[in-house]
């Protein structure tokens, strides 16, 4: 299994903005033109990808680029006018709470007949659909808790102990077989798909690229803090119940006992870590900096916004028995896996 490969290589384009950041970084063509970003869809597949690409940059970066563009002050110069209408977007059609407290609050309001991504699966998911979602989520999880981890030196106190805390656990507890990353790359060998750090890059849609590249946003910048701070609560809080409901689909699936560790682990640790981040993380914070509470609001309204837009996407692809990714997963070793409306075998294209 490689889970430690260094770098992937540069994705495939999706438009414009991303071609011409992609050519840029391979040193064959210039940054696009501003008017282009202008142009976009925010939450397109342009423009996000072309943001997570610049993003990545500070991450592992990418096999066939130099790793000094990370601080290229052309391309940051080109990241922030990406930003900005990402930005705009969120804090327009995602802000629902003035408070921490009331957005905090209604993510604990568990509904007695949930529909989302994880209801489905828990309860018709086929394993085709598990293998989709594990792919659409590697993007993240195979980088779990690292750009919450760019937060520590911005926080003091309570706030960043707390944080330090609950990402000690992320990253294994001082165990590297125990770091959540690795303990998903366990759950896609399990699921035979390939665990390679950014190989379903160019499979994963807009709505799972806009989830991950919202991490990014509110890391790399101490101006978003709060908002980090508040997507990492709607993440803690909302992920025990979701592990519990995963897990069952797990084992329902046949998925594999490294898949159903991964959200087992996440049932116990995270209904701990939901304490943490709330009573000190969010509660150091806003004690510390009070004038952060609207932003602590925004980053779970923020959160919520584009996880809903990510289980619409699925789910009405899944509804209509069609492939959730760009790119059709590669069949499955075993017999019992199958793929969309092709039964049991289907396009090698991954
Ligand atoms: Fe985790
Ligand atoms: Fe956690």
């Amino acid at each position: 299994m490689n889970v430690t490969s260094p770098a992937p290589t540069l994705p495939s384009p999706r438009g414009r903005i991303s071609a011409a950041v992609i050519e840029c970084l391979r040193g064959t063509g210039p940054l696009p033109d501003g008017r282009l970003v202008s142009a976009a869809a925010p939450l397109g597949d342009d423009l996000q990808l072309a943001l997570y690409v610049c993003y990545e940059l500070h991450y592992r970066g990418f096999a066939d680029t130099d790793i000094d563009r990370e601080w290229d002050p052309e391309l940051l110069k080109v990241r922030a006018a990406l930003e900005q209408p990402f930005l705009r977007t969120l804090r327009d059609a995602a802000t629902v709470h003035k408070h921490a407290e009331e957005a905090l609050d209604e993510l604990l309001v568990e509904p007695v007949d949930g529909s989302g991504v994880s209801h489905f699966l828990r309860d018709e998911g086929e394993l085709w659909q598990v293998r989709e979602y594990a792919a659409q989520r590697s993007l993240y999880h195979l980088k779990e808790a690292d750009p919450h981890a760019w937060v520590l030196p911005r926080l003091w106190g309570r706030a960043k102990a707390g944080m330090a805390a609950v990402e000690f656990d992320e990253f294994g507890g001082g165990r590297a077989d125990r770091v959540h990353a690795r303990l998903f790359a366990d759950l896609m060998a399990d699921l035979d798909l390939d665990t390679t750090y950014g190989h379903w890059l160019d499979a994963t849609g807009a709505e799972a690229l806009a989830a991950v590249n919202l991490m990014s946003l509110f890391g790399l910048h101490r101006a978003l803090r709060g908002a980090l701070v508040g997507h990492f609560a709607a993440v803690e809080i909302t992920s025990s119940p979701g592990s519990r409901r995963l897990a069952q689909a797990m084992r329902r699936t046949g998925a594999g006992p490294a898949a159903e560790h991964f959200y087992d682990e996440h049932v116990g640790a995270d209904a701990v870590h939901e304490q943490v981040v709330r009573r000190e993380v969010v509660g150091g914070l806003l004690e510390e900096e009070p004038y952060l509470d609207g932003d602590v609001a925004f980053g779970v309204d923020a959160t919520t916004y584009l996880e809903d837009r990510l289980a619409e996407h699925l789910l009405g692809a899944w509804r209509a028995g069609e492939s959730s990714l760009r790119m059709p997963v590669r069949p499955a070793f075993r017999s019992r896996t199958g793929s969309p409306g092709s039964g049991e075998t289907g396009d090698e294209a991954l």
